[in-house]
């Protein structure tokens, strides 16, 4: 099976701690339990990590590369001004799709903006659990492309 890595960035192991009305109930665990199902109907194999230090996340994906084919990415607020982790994602060099279980669009000002969007295959956002379905599939299109 082909190997993903699903990448969480900060505070996402609060989820269920965090506004239920913009996250959903569930808990992280939950949450990869059940993007490890969606990633065995898709034949991907995923493996997860989450992380509060954003150096921590730029070595995940400096490692990504010799570990697995391709990444889905919810960097969280990471996603919106850190070019540490757009840096670390170009030595990556993997196809990767950016993730967010919330509408980022439709929220903040400061949430609209991604500075890894250009670098990635796909942006699924508002879609809460089941934006890592789209999320694994659009990664298993690019891969087999
Ligand atoms: C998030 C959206 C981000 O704006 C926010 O900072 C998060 C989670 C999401 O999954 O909806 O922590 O990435």
């Amino acid at each position: 099976m082909t190997r993903v890595a699903v990448l969480h960035g900060v505070n996402l192991d609060a989820l269920r701690r965090r506004d239920p009305a913009i996250y959903g109930s569930f808990t992280l665990a939950e949450l990869e339990d059940q993007v490890r199902r969606f990633g065995e109907e898709l034949g991907l194999e995923t493996s997860f990590e989450q992380t509060n230090h954003e150096g921590e996340y730029c070595e995940l994906l400096h490692r990504a590369g010799e570990e697995v084919r391709g990444l889905v990415l919810n960097p969280g607020a990471w996603t919106h001004y850190s070019y540490a982790i757009r840096d670390a994602l170009e030595v990556a060099a993997l196809p990767a799709v950016e993730v967010h279980i919330s509408s980022v669009d439709d929220r903040e000002e400061w949430r609209r903006r991604s500075v890894i969007a250009d670098l990635c295959v796909g942006r699924v956002q508002g879609k809460g659990l089941d934006g890592y379905r789209e999320a694994l599939d659009i990664l298993r299109g690019a891969l087999a492309a």
